[in-house]
């Protein structure tokens, strides 16, 4: 069964923030590759486990060590998002980072590896390019969240995020209606408003935020204010983290960084539920979802996803395909450049159909 003679030893990694179905995934490869009688191993902690001085190492995977793990939330071979072999960051955290990818390279075939299975988003797929370009026979699967990667209609994580934001839309729902206030949940989604549009949408919010589109706080308000004539008397507002008002800015935060800072989005919900309080007098109140959009179990679609996914890899492997990522162009799962996957942002089609059914609902995108 063995199509490309000259494979017999494959690795797999995962890079940058996890999703859920990073597991799923890993299942689906070895299972695959083992099936076409190679030897798999996995790069732990993204890149660090090809660097002799950083934990972890490179590490055997056979039938045991995926059993059972399809329907596991993270990743068995852990992930890093500060693992870029282009700029390592230096261990004491102070000194400039480091460009160590000669050193992946130079250890990827010291290890006689034949081909490198890059589960990554956006981040760790332009890395697996570089490093593609550098001569590693490298196919990548879209991962994150987000669902924000180009050239693939689905990203795996992204309806389990949605999923999770979806129920807690619903259980905002019945405690915004008994006190009759305004709910601002803020969901993750970088600078794309997939999750937002999705489980706004699904979870029935009234007004929806997300980076395409523009708001002004006064025709949000305008929403709530509405629904109050009409005795609704709450109201639900979904704010992706990269929404921004017309002529305005995205809302930054600071998160720890070992002992410094790093700055994330973050802050648009209890920003614009301020403003929400102050315009229309209305009770109101934000919480943020943050990492539980990333954690837990993928839901059926998101393991289906992630094993099609992790299958189709090992068959570009295996057709010497390298350079590309799989991607879901519906029903099927095709191989595309990688550079086709990062030609920019996958943005919401401001006029697209389910924007469109949103609007056609009333929901509002405060525009
Ligand atoms: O890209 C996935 C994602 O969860 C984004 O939605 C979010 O903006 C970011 O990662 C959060 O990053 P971190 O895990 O570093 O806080």
């Amino acid at each position: 069964m063995n199509e490309t003679p000259s494979i017999r030893r494959v690795a797999i990694n995962t890079g940058g923030g996890d999703a859920p179905g990073l597991n799923a995934v890993i299942r689906a490869v070895v299972l695959a590759s083992i099936h076409r009688g190679w030897e798999v191993f996995g790069i732990e902690n993204g890149y660090g486990g090809l660097l002799a001085d950083e934990p972890g190492g490179l590490t055997p995977l056979g039938r045991e060590d995926v059993r059972g793990i399809t329907h596991r939330g993270g990743t068995i071979l852990g992930t890093t998002n500060r693992g870029n072999p282009f700029a390592w960051p230096a261990s004491d955290g102070g000194a400039e980072p480091r460009d160590r990818s000669d050193e992946i390279v130079a250890r990827f075939r010291e290890l006689e590896l034949d081909a490198l299975l890059a589960i990554g988003g956006d981040g760790s797929l332009h890395i697996a390019r570089r490093l593609s370009e550098k001569g590693l026979p490298i196919v990548g699967i879209p991962k994150t969240i987000d669902n924000d990667l180009c050239a693939t209609s689905l990203t795996f994580g992204f309806l389990t995020a949605v999923e999770t934001a979806t129920d807690a839309i619903g259980k905002l729902h019945s405690t915004a209606e008994s006190h009759r206030r305004v709910l601002v949940v803020e969901v993750m989604g970088r600078d794309a408003g997939w999750i937002a549009l999705f489980s706004g949408l699904a979870g029935s919010a009234d007004v929806i935020l997300i980076p395409e589109i523009p708001y002004d706080i006064a025709s949000v308000c305008a929403k709530i204010e509405e629904r109050e004539a009409a005795g609704r008397g709450f109201s639900i507002v979904c704010a992706a983290e990269g929404a921004m008002p017309t002529g305005g800015d995205v809302v930054m935060k600071t998160v720890p960084r070992g002992s410094g800072e790093q700055i994330r989005l973050g802050g648009i919900g209890a920003q614009v539920a301020r403003q929400i309080a102050d315009r229309t007098g209305k009770e109101t109140r934000s919480l943020v979802l943050g990492h539980l959009q990333r954690g837990g179990a993928p839901i059926s679609y998101d393991r289906v996803m992630s094993l099609r996914f992790g299958a189709a890899a090992v068959r570009c492997v295996a057709r010497g395909d390298f350079g590309t990522m799989v991607a879901l162009d519906p029903p099927e799962v095709h191989a595309v450049p990688l550079e086709e996957a990062l030609r920019g942002v996958k943005k919401v089609p401001v006029d697209g159909d389910t924007v469109l059914a949103a609007r056609a609902l009333g929901v509002s995108f405060g525009d």
